[in-house]
């Protein structure tokens, strides 16, 4: 099946099977697990199921596990996730701590380990594209009073609601489609790069729709800006949730936000992530 030709039958049928499966409704993307070591084949099935028509999943853990970080990555790669990326802020597993960090300095030059707003983009957007992140996990250790909502968009929505305003599908296949300067702080090379493409036949994106550090290629500036009114605009196919502890959500890297929150007194935000470099599959 060719998704790429928005004209032929295999894509219509796609489409329309894609915007039927659509769901906002937390309680029906969400599975609740006894034991995250080892998923019931009830529990799988559900899973492979929420995952295959929206490319995204919540789940909740019964029971409170000492050892949660260890159950997280046992749990991942049950949902096929593995070849984590780690990074300099991550542990040798690959695991992630998502909070405010005021001591580390490396982490708080960074918009996800400080209390602001996160603005709609894919993980890894900044990747080189031979090195891309097909799915992530986050799981929330402990939430926040105020803010720390996120929202999430299906990419291959996103895709189709293109498609349907404009025939220029071109503009964001392209391999210059945008440009991150080089970082150097931590050594990043300048990364160039698409916003869409098909990696085993299914559809990757690459996406931020922050404005600084980012250089859009000048020729498809129309089709950038109606792809960001596309996600802005259509709050019918966002789906909006906030974590509370022990629940967790996985994706095959969908377009996602995250609100500003407040720290309390004795109350600090706390998720764990992973990002694999595999798709989910269940
Ligand atoms: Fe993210």
């Amino acid at each position: 099946m060719n998704i790429l030709d928005s004209k032929s039958d295999d894509y219509k049928r796609w489409k329309e099977l894609k915007l039927a499966n659509f769901t906002g409704d937390i309680g029906k993307l969400t599975i609740d697990i006894k034991n995250p070591h080892n998923l019931t084949k009830n529990e799988a099935s559900k899973c492979s199921d929420i995952i295959e028509r929206g490319n995204i999943l919540f789940f909740r853990l019964e029971n409170e596990f000492a050892d949660i970080k260890d159950s997280l990555l046992k749990l991942s790669k049950q949902f096929g996730m593995d070849d984590f990326e780690i990074l300099e802020s991550s542990e040798k597993s690959g695991l992630t701590k998502i909070e405010v960090s005021d001591e580390d300095k490396i982490k708080s030059e960074y918009v996800p380990y400080t209390n602001k707003a996160l603005n709609w983009h894919t993980d890894g957007y900044y990747n080189d594209v031979s090195d891309p992140i097909l799915s992530w996990m986050l799981f929330c250790h402990s939430d926040s009073d105020i803010g720390g909502e996120n929202r999430f968009i299906d990419h291959e929505i996103v895709y189709i609601l293109f498609n349907e305003m404009s025939d220029a599908l071109n503009d964001l296949l392209l391999e210059q489609a945008f440009t991150i300067p080089e970082n150097k702080n931590n050594n990043r090379k300048e990364i160039s790069g698409y916003v869409f493409k098909l990696l085993s036949n299914k559809l990757h994106m690459r996406f931020t729709m922050r404005e600084k550090n980012i250089i859009w290629n000048k020729k498809i500036m129309k089709s950038i800006k109606l792809l960001k009114s596309i996600i802005l605009e259509n709050e019918n196919y966002q789906i909006k949730y906030k974590l509370k502890p022990n629940e967790g959500v996985i994706s095959n890297n969908v377009i996602h936000m995250r609100t500003s929150f407040t720290n309390s007194h004795n109350k600090n935000r706390l998720l764990y992530r992973l990002r694999s470099k595999k798709r989910i599959s269940v």
